[in-house]
């Protein structure tokens, strides 16, 4: 089982200055940052990394929204990683969120969600090697 998952601090984080206060919360869940840049990405990246949801309604706003300011990647590492995560930020919807999780804390909005986690090991992988080089993160120099 990776012991590491993908989380990315969306548009509304940074543009509501809670990018440390979300990060502490990670840390005091007990998850490790192993790598973590800030980047701003293109309507092209963007649409490659949600390429799943291409089909779904809310497809072109979730483009809009993720590429309006910049968006802080980072690899977590902790036991359970994948699942932890999911755990820590809750729910999709923030009405449905469990109290205590990020989400329930800081987000607006199913679309204005504070935060990214990948759902599963497989997309963990790759979503990771969507983001960092093997040489950006931390033990693999
Ligand atoms: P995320 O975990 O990044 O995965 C896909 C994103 O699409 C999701 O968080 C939300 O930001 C957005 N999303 C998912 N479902 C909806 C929805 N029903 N309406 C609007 N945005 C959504």
């Amino acid at each position: 089982m990776t012991k590491q998952t993908l989380a990315i601090l969306k548009p509304d984080c940074v543009q509501k200055q809670l990018i440390g206060k979300v990060i502490d919360h990670l840390l005091n869940a007990g998850f490790r940052i192993v790598a973590m840049k800030m980047t701003h990405l293109s309507r092209e990246s963007a649409g490659e990394f949600y390429a799943v949801h291409k089909e779904r309604p809310f497809y072109p706003d979730l483009l809009d929204f993720i590429t309006e300011s910049e968006v802080v990647p980072m690899i977590l590492e902790k036991e359970n990683a994948v699942a932890d995560l999911r755990e820590t930020i809750g729910a999709t919807d923030p009405a449905e969120a469990e109290e205590g999780t990020v989400r329930k804390l800081y987000a607006e909005n199913k679309q204005n969600n504070i935060i990214h986690a990948s759902d599963s090991e497989e997309n963990a992988k790759i979503e990771i090697a969507f983001f960092f080089s093997q040489k950006e993160i931390i033990d693999n120099q």
